[in-house]
């Protein structure tokens, strides 16, 4: 019996469950601004300063050489065929990495077979997670680095960022930069309340990593960064208004980091929740006249440089 309601109010992490997850992640792909901004922002002055211009600043010696670029976690590549195709218009010769444990990559590897994203970009696929890829590479005694690595909403899968940042520091090359976004703790799914519920620790799994983890993290190992900040919208209407929604459910599950949490979830910590999202939310007036319920999910930006402080 104590076993049962010990199950019953457990709420489950998502994020080792990759199927779910990534249901959750399609439903948030669906409804959020994230692609059109982050198009908007790999065009922008901002991503051209800090990583085209600081890498051709810091390599410039080496302007004529191939730069190699590792993508971790790239989903199904969009992100990273917009920072790809700005990269080639300054780099004379691309060698592309891409380590993706999920069939995302067969999307990428499609996208990119469909329509190449450059003449001077050539791919390499791994379908593999940042840990096996690491043990493959070592097996084959490679000590491969490169001169960038885009690691968008990833780190949360790599473990303590405490080791992971510093497997990834470990593959730049002098004068590379790693681009990290990474949720805040302040806002979207890293504020959502559920550490208050009052739940012991074990049943609270709302333990994404955030960026100010990551940033006291690149702190302790002394590695510099620069830093702005990314905020894009998702529209929440489905399960703020139907209970029963699929796809609703699936965008809750992903937001809260909880396997089917509007069932699995205490009434007191579903309130309080769904109260934090009504709190924090906005009505808006979609095209057609529709009321559309609209929610911050905003990211840190972290632009790493590899100097020669780090530990
Ligand atoms: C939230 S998605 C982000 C995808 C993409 N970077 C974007 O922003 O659109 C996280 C990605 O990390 C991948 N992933 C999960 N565990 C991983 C691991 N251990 N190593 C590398 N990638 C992982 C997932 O399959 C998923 O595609």
């Amino acid at each position: 019996m104590m076993a049962s309601n010990m199950s019953e109010n457990k709420l489950l992490n998502i994020l080792p469950d990759m199927k779910h997850c990534h249901k959750g992640y399609a439903a948030y792909c669906s409804k959020t601004t994230k692609w059109q901004e982050m198009q908007k922002w790999t065009e922008s002055a901002e991503f051209d300063s800090n990583v085209v211009g600081n890498l051709s600043k810091n390599l410039s010696a080496n302007m004529d050489q191939q730069i190699r670029v590792l993508g971790i976690g790239s989903g199904e590549g969009i992100l990273e065929i917009y920072q790809l195709r700005k990269l080639a218009t300054k780099f004379p010769k691309i060698s592309a990495s891409v380590v993706e444990p999920s069939e995302l990559i067969t999307k990428y590897k499609d996208t990119v077979g469909r329509n190449p994203v450059a003449d001077n970009i050539t791919f390499e696929w791994h379908k593999q997670t940042f840990d096996e890829y690491l043990a493959s590479v070592a097996c084959h005694g490679s000590d491969k680095k490169y001169h960038f690595i885009s690691v968008v909403h990833a780190v949360y899968f790599l473990g303590d960022p405490d080791v992971s940042i510093k497997k990834l520091y470990k593959l730049l090359e002098p004068g590379g930069i790693i681009l990290l976004i990474v949720v805040t703790d302040h806002t979207g799914t890293g504020s959502i309340p559920l550490h208050q519920s009052g739940l012991k620790d074990d049943k609270i799994t709302n333990n994404l990593i955030n960026s100010s983890q990551v940033k006291a993290t690149l702190e302790k190992l002394h590695i510099e960064y620069t830093q702005s900040t990314h905020t894009e919208i998702v529209d929440i209407t489905d399960f703020m208004t139907n209970d029963d929604s699929e796809e609703g459910n699936f965008l809750l599950d992903f937001l809260t980091c909880t396997i089917n949490f509007r069932k699995s979830a205490p009434d007191d910590v579903r309130d309080r929740v769904m109260c934090h999202f009504q709190q924090g939310s906005r009505i808006e007036k979609t095209d057609d006249g529709d009321a559309k319920i609209s929610y911050n999910i905003t990211s840190d930006i972290l632009f790493v440089t590899r100097g020669d402080k780090a530990k």
